[in-house]
């Protein structure tokens, strides 16, 4: 997949931005707050349809305007054209999207048609921060490869929410307890879907992350990755009993305890022994770049397809020899496009490779080639 051409009205600093990319290299150049970041973060909104930064579509849009409107044109795949515009007035927000002009209702009908991967300096918090990081990032790469999973997180979701509703009245002495086993079983069937669809990405997933990990660490030994889950099984009936016997712990706190909104995905040595616990933080560095690339192998093997990869800023942490690595490792994964404050001078890669420089808002083509 190529994204040759992308369009930005009112996105961020952007009022009307067109920048046409190179099907290989792109380096986009530029100051501290010249507009680096909000470029891969609308690519990412096309992909993905929210911000990496994980925050409201509001904040994205142009400080002076109620609206923002973003357009990719892709070769190399199956659809060519993908829009998502957004409006919030009266605070109301209204999100439309379109894959070849026409309009989808359904996010599951979008996502994981046009795909990429993002390397940002907060990947980092996948490994040190909170699992609920860590289940998104997982159930968002479960997604790219298996669109309806978003369904399925949805619903159960739902469920979750109507069986909390239903325990906190229990707790109050006004709900129903013939209502509490019907969730209970709707709740089991889904957390076991869900359930079994992590541990088989899971294990697929953790063969290429090791791999991945011993050739950027150069290291003899590599962590991996245990998905840790607060239910015993992932087999629905045996499920149902657990929640039944747990139903009155869930009753007293009015909340479902265990299940997959609760569970971890957790990195260890062979000793299992936690890697937090032990990793310097460029080991952390590695795994969280290990990450990513696994993602990125793991799409063209499940998806046949390459991804757009986006490099933010990562590279000023990185040393002269690591940021060629990366780049080589990179190069031949997908399209790339990476941001960074300095310019990037080695003559080999820039021979494919086309640089922009942003200054203020406003994005103009370098001289390459
Ligand atoms: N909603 C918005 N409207 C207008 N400008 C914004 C908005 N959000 C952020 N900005 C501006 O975008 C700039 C930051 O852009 P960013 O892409 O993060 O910079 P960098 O080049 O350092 O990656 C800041 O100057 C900020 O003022
Ligand atoms: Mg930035």
């Amino acid at each position: 997949m190529i994204l040759t051409n992308l369009k930005l009205i009112n996105f961020r600093n952007y009022e009307n931005l067109e920048i046409n990319f190179s099907p290989e290299i792109n380096f986009i150049t530029g100051d501290n707050g010249s507009g680096k970041t909000n470029i891969l973060e609308a690519i990412s909104v096309i992909s993905n349809l929210k911000s990496f930064r994980n925050i409201n579509d509001n904040n994205i849009i142009n400080w002076n305007k109620d609206s923002y409107y973003c357009s990719g044109e892709v070769s190399n795949s199956e659809f060519s054209r993908f829009e998502v515009g957004f409006s919030f007035q009266n605070n109301k927000p209204k999100k439309k999207i379109k894959i070849d002009s026409h309009e989808i209702k359904k996010v599951s009908d979008y996502y994981g048609k046009l795909i990429t991967v993002n390397f940002i300096p907060t990947d980092i918090n996948i490994i040190n921060g909170s699992p609920e990081l860590r289940r998104r990032y997982f159930d968002s790469v479960i997604s790219k490869l298996y669109p309806d999973y978003i369904d399925e997180l949805n619903k159960y979701k739902e469920i979750c929410y109507s069986r909390n509703l239903i325990l906190k009245k229990i707790k109050d002495n006004r709900g129903d307890l013939k209502l509490l086993e019907v969730w209970n079983k709707m709740f089991s069937d889904k957390a076991s879907s869900i359930l079994k669809k992590r541990k088989s990405f899971i294990i697929e997933f953790n063969k290429l992350f090791i791999k991945n990990y011993l050739k950027i660490s150069g290291e003899d030994n590599s962590p991996y990755l245990n998905y840790i889950t607060t239910l015993k099984s992932d087999d629905p009936d045996s499920i149902l009993s657990e929640v039944n016997n747990n139903s009155r712990i869930d009753v007293r706190r009015g909340n479902t305890v265990y299940g997959p909104h609760r569970d971890d995905y957790i990195i260890t040595n062979s000793d299992k022994i936690a890697f937090i616990n032990y990793a310097s933080q460029g080991q952390k560095r590695t795994a969280s770049i290990s990450l990513k690339f696994s993602e990125v192998e793991i799409i063209k093997i499940l998806k046949n397809k390459k991804c757009i990869i986006l490099v933010d800023d990562i590279f000023s942490e990185l040393d002269e020899k690591r940021r060629n690595s990366m780049i080589d490792l990179l190069k031949n994964e997908g399209q790339i496009i990476f941001t960074m404050v300095n310019h990037f001078y080695d003559k080999n890669i820039l021979s494919n490779s086309k640089q922009f420089f942003v200054n203020k808002g406003i994005v103009s083509d370098g001289l390459n080639n």
